[in-house]
């Protein structure tokens, strides 16, 4: 069990929230745990950011972007999401398991969803035991 709040690193396409209020929300009144990385889209996400939050000593991450039909960039990043998905497998391969890696495709109708998948996310990490096996830096910066 964690007897902390998890440190969770929230990345997040610019474009994915479609309500103004779930957006500001994200901008400006994200608890503390929690860190943004807003990212022009999530096929721009190198796994090389998700490997720096890991070490960074995040207890989570999360990746929040559009539906794939609804994603800007179209094709290219579906495989870009590919490789993240991958990416997630890997890390749980080396010690960082697979439900610390968590996905969310928004939609237009999931307005307020992003509070709710936050917080269920940090419930569930709540419960699982610390993990430290990655981290590097805890307690340092992870951007
Ligand atoms: Fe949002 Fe690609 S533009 S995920």
């Amino acid at each position: 069990m964690i007897d902390h709040k998890p440190k969770i690193i929230l990345f997040q396409c610019q474009w994915c929230l479609y309500s103004a209020e779930d957006q500001t929300w994200v901008d400006t009144q994200l608890p503390v745990n929690i860190h943004l990385v807003k990212v022009p889209c999530t096929g721009r996400i190198n796994t090389l950011y998700v490997l720096n939050a890991v070490q960074g000593g995040a207890d989570g991450v999360m990746i929040s972007g559009c539906l794939p039909e609804q994603c800007h960039f179209k094709e290219g990043n579906l495989g870009a999401r590919r490789q993240l998905d991958q990416f997630a497998d890997f890390l749980d391969h080396i010690g960082y398991e697979r439900n610390r890696v968590r996905f969310t495709w928004l939609d237009l109708q999931d307005r307020g969803r992003i509070q709710r998948d936050l917080a269920q996310f940090e419930a569930d990490l709540t419960k699982m035991p610390k993990s430290e096996a990655l981290a590097t830096r805890v307690g340092g910066h992870h951007d």
